[in-house]
């Protein structure tokens, strides 16, 4: 057989020819093994952003990052483990209900969670908010958390999936991040490496969210639910609209006091909704219920009955943080400074950038604009109105909550122009747009 060799791979992709699973194979293990050059991997990104990846080619692809790595091993755990994954967005703490809310109703939920970076947070940073709470959990302690309480988050680990921390620092680079394949072998290769059976997928849209628009987002979900169902796992997921954030809040230790007060039965609409789509998700496809009519039905009660408040306090308990933030929510750092900004006219809030309300918050320290910045779990920007609603002149329209006053103004200009205010009210869109499985 004649041997493979790189540049033979390139010339093939730059043509438009389908690369089969052992030359996808043979990338990936020379990419990560360093015996392939990161200019010839860089040109292969580049021609696969230009004639693309077949179905075949991107499951093949999901495969060989997924081997790359070290998988975690769920077997030993009982029932369907259960995982959930967000394309990301702005304010979506999601993850802080959902993992409580699934696993009240007798879902297993064993999730790796990632750090955020730029405009969107990540639910390990939002966790280490609350005061003690650890997200470096070692394997065995991993298994024994969720064999107890039937839920841990855990942060990833750096062997977890090797070619995607490669290929996505060489995409970074090489403006070939946002394609449709490389995205969905990059999400589900680490989500088959987390272990889990099955996986509820929520793929955004919308000017705040890696795909723009539903026909984007879907042609994401597909292939994603194809690598899933694929290789096995039960796989479904859901088009929901990320055009303003989600909930109120936007920062770390702000969108932890909102997940505590949507636990509680309270908390913005579109969290609730959200939060109850993904559950059901979870719930049918971990055979708690039969429907996802069935499945809101029993979530909802746990929401009114304070059983998913209850587990979200286990978890914290468990990782080491205090328990108490659920009564005291003042135990969860507060910034010293608030900025009000007011609307400057009346009518309707017709627009508000997502985007811009999170590049806000990051430049209020509440993410990071390098993997190696530092961030401050208390700065952020709560919201006061959500789109449609009507707005008097000098209503405030958000508070910025910040400790360091250097980028403040920024900050503040980035939150004026995320608003727009309008006489009519917005037509507005569903937030669950589309269910995919
Ligand atoms: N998130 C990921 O995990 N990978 C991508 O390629 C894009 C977003």
């Amino acid at each position: 057989m004649k041997a493979v060799r790189m540049y033979d791979i390139i010339l093939k992709k730059r043509e438009g020819g389908e690369l089969d699973p052992a030359e996808i194979e043979y990338w990936i293990k020379g990419c990560t093994g360093g015996t392939i050059p990161d200019y010839q991997t860089a040109a292969l990104l580049m021609a696969i952003f230009f004639r693309g990846l077949s179905r075949r080619e991107t499951t093949g692809l999901a495969m060989s990052m997924y081997r790359s790595g070290e998988a975690v091993d769920l077997s030993e755990l009982p029932g369907v483990k259960v995982d959930k994954h967000s394309t990301g967005g702005v304010g979506d703490k999601t993850t802080l209900v959902l993992g409580p809310l699934a696993a009240s109703a007798g879902v297993t939920v064993a999730k790796m969670s990632g750090r955020g970076l730029g405009h969107t947070g990540g639910t390990a940073d939002k966790l280490e908010s609350i005061p003690g709470f650890r997200v470096e959990m070692d394997h065995r302690d991993f298994i024994r958390q969720v064999r107890e309480i039937g839920l841990a988050v855990a942060a990833q680990t750096g062997n977890l999936v090797p070619a995607d921390k490669k290929l996505y620092a060489l995409r970074d680079v090489t403006a070939t991040v946002d394609n449709v394949s490389l995205i969905a072998a990059s999400v589900m290769s680490k989500k088959l490496a987390s272990g889990a059976d099955a996986i509820v997928l929520d793929v955004k849209a919308g000017r705040g969210a890696f795909m723009k628009d539903v026909p984007e987002a879907e042609a994401l979900a597909g292939l994603m639910v194809d690598i899933g169902k694929s290789l096995g796992r039960r796989t479904a997921a859901l088009i929901t609209a990320m055009d303003e954030p989600l909930g109120l809040a936007v920062g770390n230790a702000l969108e932890v006091r909102e997940a505590i007060e949507t636990l509680r039965g309270g908390g913005p609409g579109d969290l609730r909704e959200l939060c109850l789509a993904l559950g059901a998700e979870m719930a049918v496809l971990a055979g708690k219920a039969r429907t996802a009519a069935e499945a809101v039905k029993m979530l909802e009660m746990n929401l009114g009955n304070g059983r998913a408040l209850a587990k979200f306090g286990e978890m914290i308990k468990a990782q080491g943080g205090d328990p108490a933030v659920l009564e005291n929510p003042g135990l969860i750092p507060e910034a010293a400074g608030k900025t009000v900004v007011t609307a400057w006219t009346g009518g309707y809030l017709a627009w508000c950038d997502a985007m811009g309300i999170g590049l806000a918050a990051m430049n209020l320290g509440a993410g990071r604009e390098t993997r190696e910045s530092a961030i401050d779990p208390a700065a952020g920007v709560v919201l006061h109105k959500k789109v449609g609603q009507p707005v008097a002149p000098g209503e405030p329209l958000a508070t910025l909550h910040h400790n360091s006053g250097s980028r403040l103004e920024r900050a503040l200009e980035l939150v004026r122009r995320a608003f727009v205010i309008r006489e009519e009210p917005p037509e507005t869109r569903s937030l669950i747009i589309k269910k995919i499985n």
